[in-house]
């Protein structure tokens, strides 16, 4: 029976990072993986394939509305969706295979097939070939989360789809509809809204972006509305299916809607279907996530679980945290998230970057704090870069400075926030920010300048 220091199921951002940060320390580490291509659902039907998207339709936009202002003059824009979709493909192959090779790279061992926990230490991984066991000394459940429904959808992936298909429609659907105005919602409403599809947003609660701080959630949907992206807020949907051709969506209260496409995008699940957690003892709490103590550890001593499949926001770059600290724990005896600084994006245009706590969970629970905003149209580079909507806006606490939280709006919003994450992650002041020099010109002097204006003292507005 092969043996492993450590076995990991799961070759997401969360599993494939713990992998080799085990194997760089020391470990004999092997990888088992379902699917044939690495990078889990994020780098396969997630993250990067949506980002490719947003890019491309984003430049088609571009094209069409905004290159005359630059003086560039097309003669006609065309849309060649194979190409796009092509392209996106490309970029999701080149980068499963550097996982692969990060893999040979760190000698881990890669297994094709489901895995399924047989005992506290042991694994089997099922494939089309038969079973083979291995023996673990550690094991740590990765598998990630998978998209949530809703009773009365009939989900049937060509008419009423996935996000995973919403990635690779054969043609621009005339009506979309979503349901759920979160990351997903907005993300691929934003990308087929610019390829030419009407675009219908069903929301059950009365705002979008749930969560996020509430004043940039308002901003965003005047931006999105502009843009086409009509809002239903406060609806809840009964029903949905497809019906020869066409989908329709049952609203409560409502005449039918039909549609194209319908995109179900209320959440995701975590992934625990026949992983064997029963043959461990392994606990769920109530909403089916596997229950976790300090450093990752399941209720079976040396199975750990990371990512989508505990508790806390369901992103990428939080599973690779979990991931290193938990094998770092595992080895060296210390290992460390701080989840109060763990941003998050939406990559829409312009982007919504935040970390930290929002404006509506400071008064929540009564924390006194100052508030600095600066709007990107009193910059200069933002001018230049013809984005110049959106603000930024920092809260930091009322007698300490310290940072609390930050929310941006605005253009590279998602790349700007990594700022504000290492300034809360070195336990910064707002007045720490603004007295970084800030090259100019550039967009992440609106941090400088949203940091002065906390203390009112913003010199551009
Ligand atoms: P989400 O949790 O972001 O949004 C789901 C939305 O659906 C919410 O607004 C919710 O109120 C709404 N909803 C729930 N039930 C509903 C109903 N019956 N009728 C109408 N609306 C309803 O979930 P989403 O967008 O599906 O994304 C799933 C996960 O993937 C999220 O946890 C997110 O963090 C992650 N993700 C992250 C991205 C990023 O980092 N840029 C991009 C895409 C996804």
């Amino acid at each position: 029976m092969p043996q492993h220091d450590l076995v990991v199921i799961g070759a997401g951002p969360g599993g494939y990072v713990a992998a080799i940060r085990a194997a760089q320390l020391g470990l004999n580490v092997a990888v088992i993986e379902q699917e044939s291509a690495l990078g889990g659902t994020c780098l396969r039907v997630g993250c990067i394939p949506s980002k490719a998207l947003l890019e491309s339709s984003e430049l088609f936009t571009e094209a069409r509305q905004s290159f005359g202002r630059h003086g560039i003059v097309l003669a006609s824009v065309e849309l060649d969706l194979k190409a796009m979709l092509r392209r996106k493909e490309q970029i999701v192959n080149g980068l499963t295979k550097g996982v692969e090779s990060l893999f040979k790279k760190n000698k881990i061992t890669r297994y094709l097939g489901h895995g399924k926990i047989t005992s506290a230490t042991s694994v089997t991984v099922e494939s089309k070939e038969g079973a083979v066991e291995l023996s673990a000394k550690n094991i740590l459940i990765a598998t990630g989360s998978k998209p949530s429904s809703l009773p009365g959808i009939q989900m049937d992936r060509d008419r009423v789809v996935t996000s995973t298909e919403a990635l690779s429609f054969p043609e621009v659907p005339k009506r979309l509809i979503l349901i759920g105005a979160g990351y997903i919602g907005l993300e691929l409403g934003s990308v087929w809204n610019r390829l030419g599809s009407k675009v219908v947003v069903l929301e059950y609660l009365n705002r979008i972006l749930p969560g996020m701080d509430s004043e940039i959630a308002g901003d965003a949907q005047k931006v999105f509305e502009k843009q086409g992206l009509e809002f239903k807020l406060g609806k809840k949907v009964n029903a949905a299916r497809a019906e020869g051709n066409e989908a329709i969506v049952e609203v409560q209260g409502e005449e039918p809607i039909r549609a194209d496409k319908v995109l179900v995008a209320v959440g995701r699940v975590p992934n625990t279907d026949n992983l064997g957690l029963e043959n461990a003892g392994i606990k769920l709490d109530q909403r089916g996530r596997i229950e976790v103590s300090k450093n990752f550890a399941t209720s079976s001593s040396n199975v750990f679980a990371i990512g989508d499949v505990i508790q806390g926001p369901m992103l990428a770059h939080k599973a690779e945290e979990e991931g290193i600290a938990c094998v770092e724990a595992l080895i060296t005896g210390c290992g460390h998230v701080n989840y109060d600084a763990i941003p998050g994006i939406v990559y829409t245009q312009p982007e919504i970057a935040t970390v930290g706590k929002s404006e509506d969970q400071l008064k929540e629970q009564g924390i006194a704090y100052r508030k600095g905003i600066f709007p990107f149209r009193a910059n200069g580079r933002a001018h230049a870069l013809g984005h110049p909507d959106g603000k930024v806006k920092i809260l930091a606490d009322e007698k300490t400075d310290r940072v609390l939280g930050v929310h941006i709006i605005g253009p590279r919003a998602g790349d700007l926030i990594a700022e504000a994450t290492a300034a809360m992650t070195f336990g910064a002041s707002s007045e720490d920010i603004a007295r970084t020099c800030h090259a100019h010109p550039t967009l992440s002097e609106c941090l400088k300048e949203a940091a002065l204006a906390v203390d009112g003292r913003a010199i551009h507005f």
